[in-house]
């Protein structure tokens, strides 16, 4: 297999640039780009009856799946339970017959996600996983494939798997809405509409890369960082905080914002940078507030955000400006600042960008 770096300097930039076309061809394998309409695979199982989803993935993937757990138990309003893969092995949790357990994976060959699968299936379980990799094992001893179109991914940092899994799972949480009655024609084509305009957004992000070169420096003077976020932004928070200690081995957490008083508060001075995820959605305001406390400590804001920075009322050190979209798309478009600003970081650091010490691209060993 040769793939090259094309006129990058790094596989993981080349991935990040990749991503409008690799999310257009993900979800074209899923929507009707005419009519607006999602078209998922039978997943064998009557979405109706369905009464759980079970969840499990490892790293990237795995936030990839916590966000699919917001977007299903919202739009299809079906309770989904997620953990990681390694715990979820041996604590093999009771599974309910009937149910559906689906997993995330770029490689399909992690072994704790396989071993997950196979506790699965022995609870029979029906098994969907969303996998880039066709031929790998979590494909073949999978029921349903739901495959990420991303291409092969080099970098051992994940980016444009990432962003191609909260697509396929985007459409997924839609067509389990729509199947359960959850969702009316109308709210189902804005949905499939705010999708297809994901890639268009995503251009426009990158084209505006030099903004991210000047907050990097600042990052790499830390020592620690801390990234927050609500709802779907919590996620986002923890991918972005995974990505910066991968690449560039600056310690960073992800938290959700409203637990920032029950610990990382007690973190926060004038060296530590605090990232913020805060579109402008419906926890737009208790996020603000969350800032608010971070500023009056000394920390050093950096927001991203489609909200002006005057908006949140305090010292802000930098600001990403983002699109305004849909708040349904907003974790596909929040991706990318962050795998930005752990890009540039790590450049500046003078890491091995695409080959992190100690990590590897897929863990087929416990
Ligand atoms: C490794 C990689 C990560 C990846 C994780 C899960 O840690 O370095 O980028 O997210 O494994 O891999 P998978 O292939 O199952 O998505």
């Amino acid at each position: 297999l040769l793939v090259d770096k094309g006129n990058h300097r790094h596989f993981m930039a080349k991935e990040i640039h990749e991503q409008p076309e690799v999310i257009s061809h993900t979800l074209a394998n899923y929507i009707d780009m005419a009519e607006a309409t999602v078209t998922v695979p039978d997943l064998g199982i009557d979405p109706e009856a369905l009464q759980r989803v079970t969840m499990s993935a490892c790293g990237t993937a795995y936030y990839a799946g916590l966000v699919g757990k917001y977007w299903i138990e919202r739009y299809a309003r079906l309770p989904v339970e997620i953990d990681v893969a390694s715990e979820m092995r041996y604590r093999e949790p009771p599974l309910s017959q009937g149910g559906l357990s689906l997993f995330v994976s770029q490689s399909g060959e992690t072994a704790d996600t396989l071993a997950v699968l196979r506790h699965a299936k022995a609870e029979q379980q029906r098994i969907a996983a969303v996998v880039n990799v066709r031929t790998s094992s979590i494909a073949r001893e999978s029921d349903v494939v739901l495959p990420t179109l991303a291409g092969p991914e080099i970098g051992v940092a994940s980016t444009k798997a990432f962003t191609c899994q909260l697509s396929v799972l985007a459409c997924l949480a839609l067509g389990l809405a729509r199947a359960r009655g959850e969702l009316t024609r109308e709210e189902e084509h804005d949905l499939v509409q705010a999708l297809i305009e994901v890639p268009r957004h995503i251009s426009t992000i990158l084209r505006n890369e030099e903004q991210f070169e000047a907050i990097a420096s600042m990052l790499s003077k830390a020592r620690d960082v801390l990234y927050l976020g609500r709802g779907t932004s919590y996620p986002l928070a923890l991918e972005g905080a995974l990505k910066l200690k991968e690449i560039s081995y600056i310690h960073a957490e992800g938290y959700a914002a409203g637990e920032l008083k029950h610990g990382p508060i007690a973190l926060i001075d004038e060296n530590v940078p605090v990232i913020v995820v805060a579109p402008r959605d419906e926890l737009f305001e208790k996020t603000v507030s969350n800032m608010q406390e971070v500023a009056t400590r000394g920390g050093q804001i950096i927001l991203i955000s489609d909200a002006a920075p005057e908006a949140v009322g305090c010292k802000v050190a930098a600001h990403i400006a983002m699109p305004t979209a849909c708040e349904f798309t907003n974790p596909l478009l929040y991706a990318v600042p962050v795998q930005l600003l752990a890009y540039h970081t790590a450049v500046i650091m003078g890491t091995d960008v695409d080959q992190p010490r100690n990590l590897a691209k897929s863990v087929t060993v416990e």
